[in-house]
């Protein structure tokens, strides 16, 4: 079944530099080995993983009335995602994130200038939930005014609510999310809603008891990058394995890994094969460089999956 999923979250271009090492405090480095102006943010890398894997993505957004927020919006379009509430703000520039990717493990820095991502409002969300979705998913890197509305309307509505939960932002209110299908937060963003480092099995089943009761949500899964994820169903937990690959750029993993898993657990509602589908295509995606670009086909996992099984990787 193609589940329609409104997409609540921010588009950026990312410029990214690739580099040998990173410079120090007061130290500038002439050795970056390549630069890039990407589809990015964290929005548009979900809305992407769910065009790419077969849902129907509608996406609701704020661009800039300007050249980035254009190809941005025509990009979304060539992917087949519906953008007619991508709205375009004429005060603010299209967000921009500068990220700097180190060659040798493909770990990235990021810091975001979000731009007109910081004028999505609770009307705008309103207008989007006009497309009637099966599911709703968001993510943190838009104001808390779009991010509570997203959920208030999933919940007037009945609609199942997805929360990724990043960016990490310091003083962001839990509990106004109330009720979640799946809250899923990686290791900087646990350990900043809880303060509790998911480290151990034990301070994982911490945290996600943590996450659970505060926001009355079904499932935890906590995102343990290459170590995979710790999913917690409110009584068992399970660990989820991650996959060993050659990691070229890790940057929007996570985005895929929750877009993934929320797409596959809306498909058949099993959280433990949604699990295993979404670690395939985030391991998949830190293969290749950039955001949106690195986002793998329906297809492309599957491969992927058949290979890994073959080889008992
Ligand atoms: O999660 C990766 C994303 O974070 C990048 O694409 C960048 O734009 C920031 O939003």
């Amino acid at each position: 079944m193609k589940h329609r999923i409104l997409i609540v979250s921010s588009a950026n271009i990312d410029f990214v530099q690739r580099m040998a090492r990173l410079p120090q405090q007061g130290e500038t480095v002439l050795e970056s080995a390549s630069c890039k102006y990407v589809a990015g943010g964290k929005g548009s890398n979900s809305a992407v993983t769910f065009a790419r894997l077969g849902a129907d993505a509608v996406f609701c957004a704020k661009v800039g009335r300007d050249e980035n927020g254009a190809r941005l919006k025509r990009i979304y379009g060539e992917e087949g995602i519906d953008t007619r509430f991508v709205f375009q703000d004429a005060e603010s520039p299209t967000g921009l994130a500068s990220i700097l990717v180190e060659e040798e493990d493909g770990a990235n820095r990021i810091i975001v200038y979000p731009g007109a991502n910081g004028t999505l409002s609770a009307e705008n969300v309103e207008e989007a939930f006009t497309c009637y979705p099966d599911g709703v998913f968001v993510q943190l890197e838009i104001p808390d005014e779009a991010v509570f509305a997203a959920a208030r309307f999933a919940r007037e509505n009945d609609i199942p609510l997805f929360v990724d939960a990043g960016p990490v932002r310091p003083g962001f209110s839990l509990e106004n999310l109330g009720r979640a299908e799946i809250l899923s937060p990686n290791e900087t963003e646990c350990a900043a809603l809880t303060g509790i480092v998911p480290d151990s099995v034990e301070n994982c089943l911490k945290a996600a008891i943590h996450l659970a009761g505060v926001t009355e949500t079904k499932y935890v899964v906590i995102k343990l990058g290459s170590r995979g994820s710790f999913v917690y169903d409110g009584k068992y937990y399970h660990l989820v394995p991650g996959h060993k690959v050659q990691a070229v750029d890790t940057t929007a993993a996570g985005d895929v890994f929750t877009a993934a898993l929320s797409y596959a657990y809306l498909q058949k509602g099993d959280i433990l094969e949604a699990a295993r589908f979404a670690t395939y295509a985030a391991a998949l995606s830190v293969t290749k460089e950039g955001a949106v670009p690195s986002v793998p086909t329906l297809q492309q996992v599957k491969d992927f999956a058949a290979e890994m099984r073959e080889s008992g990787r």
